[in-house]
């Protein structure tokens, strides 16, 4: 009888499927958090009745959130975002970008740099690094804003300002 985690040969492919179900089950706790918040804070109505796409500026001042919060209200949109719940329009402004202090991203356990390539597209006055194993980014098309760097993660990662941590959608 084998009880084992599923590696069947210790092959690549299912030791990633594993990784991937642990991670999963790891942060499915996530959404249910931030959706409470969501409905809290009553989000899905101040956006229906904006009439349009918002900023997160615009967000916070309908919200009458304290200006110290609006990085974590940012921080909610993009957890909401990402697990499908609202989608983005336009990511944001140089000015709200500025405003967030916010100059350059890591995106660890990044892949081919899909997710951090159209995170560098929209924020293009963003550092976008995609960060992975050496065999998993070498030879990849770096952009403007966009740079591959390998490592192991368990050891060390580049020095930003906001770290992206996805484990695909
Ligand atoms: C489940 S994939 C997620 C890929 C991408 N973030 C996404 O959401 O589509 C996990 C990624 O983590 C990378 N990875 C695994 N162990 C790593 C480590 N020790 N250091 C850096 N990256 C690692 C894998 O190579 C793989 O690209």
């Amino acid at each position: 009888m084998n009880f084992g985690v599923g590696f069947s040969g210790g092959e690549a492919d299912d030791e990633l499927e594993a990784q991937i179900h642990i991670w999963k089950h790891m942060f499915n706790f996530i959404n249910s958090i931030v959706l409470n918040c969501v409905v809290e804070l009553s989000i899905p109505d101040a956006i229906h009745e904006y009439g349009e796409p918002m900023s997160l500026s615009a967000l916070a001042s309908t919200l009458h959130i304290n200006p110290t919060k609006v990085q974590a209200l940012g921080r909610l949109m993009r957890i909401l975002t990402q697990s499908g719940f609202f989608y983005i329009k336009k990511f944001i402004t140089q000015n709200d970008n500025e405003e967030e202090g916010l100059n350059s991203l890591v995106d660890v356990g990044g892949g081919n740099g899909t997710m951090t390539k159209a995170i560098a597209d929209a924020y293009p006055q963003l550092s976008c690094i995609c960060f992975d194993l050496p065999h998993v980014i070498d030879g990849i098309q770096e952009t403007a804003n966009m740079t591959f760097v390998s490592g192991d993660m368990f050891k060390e990662i580049p020095q930003v300002d906001a770290i992206l941590l996805k484990v695909l959608s």
